[in-house]
């Protein structure tokens, strides 16, 4: 497959674009002007994801998988933004016009019908300070995606985490203080999600269970 991915210097940009490679597709990493290079082997093209006429110039392939997201100071949740506070329904917004053939895009786990299968305690960090501030931003692009003419596959993630181990990956029901998912088996899920093509059914939340081991991923 040709495929085209926005945010590819990102933790989970970066694992699609290496797995994606290594999978034999054609790839095209989209990066800022500063941001730090993309995995070797890929194209790559600087520009900003939020100028519309960037975007639209964009040669989007098979597939586009988009993992921009907010870039904050720090962990904590009320460290200052680094990315405009509506950065990803921009981005959004011009994937819209720009009109990819297939979206495969990061959410989070806790948007849109997500939302009722946080714990407790994970409620309350959703709302905090600028990871609220993400997660309304969120919350906007899922609607706007929703409404695509394109096939679009808003990927809902517990809490990612940098390890590298095979993992078993699926829909998992809740998502509390302990619920974490590698980043590259989140990259990995999405390239199985692409490649099975639109039959293949999201899940609303996405984890690690031992539900899943029967169905662990290769790759992730
Ligand atoms: N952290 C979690 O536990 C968690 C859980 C569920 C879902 N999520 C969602 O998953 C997303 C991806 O996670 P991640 O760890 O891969 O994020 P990340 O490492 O912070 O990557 C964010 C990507 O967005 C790009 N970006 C940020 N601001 C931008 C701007 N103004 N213009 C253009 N590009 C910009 C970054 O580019 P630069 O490299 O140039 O900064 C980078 O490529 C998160 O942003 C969040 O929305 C996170």
């Amino acid at each position: 497959m040709k495929v085209t991915v926005l945010g590819a210097s990102g933790g989970c940009g970066r694992w699609v674009v290496e797995l994606a490679l290594e999978r034999g597709h054609d790839v095209t990493a989209v990066v800022r002007p500063t941001s730090a290079a993309p995995p070797d082997g890929a194209e790559v093209i600087r520009g900003e994801v939020t100028d519309l006429e960037f975007v639209r110039s964009l040669p989007l392939g098979d597939v586009t998988f988009c993992c921009v997201g907010q870039r904050r100071r720090s962990l904590f949740p009320w460290s200052r933004l680094l990315s405009p506070p509506d950065l990803v329904q921009t981005v959004a917004r011009h994937l819209v016009a720009a009109q990819p053939k297939r979206l495969v895009w990061i959410s989070a786990g806790g948007v849109g019908t997500s939302r009722e299968r946080l714990r407790f305690p994970i409620t309350l960090m959703v709302r905090a300070g600028r990871v609220g501030t993400g997660y309304a931003d969120l919350e906007v692009a899922e609607s706007i995606l929703d409404g695509a003419a394109f096939p679009t596959t808003a990927v809902r993630p517990v809490t990612l985490t940098n390890g590298t181990a095979p993992q078993p990956v699926g829909a998992v029901e809740r998502f509390g203080l302990t619920s974490t998912v590698h980043r590259r088996s989140v990259a990995a899920w999405m390239l199985d999600h692409a490649e099975a093509g639109t039959r293949s059914v999201p899940p609303a939340l996405l984890g690690t269970s031992r539900a899943h081991r029967s169905m662990a991923l290769p790759g992730g």
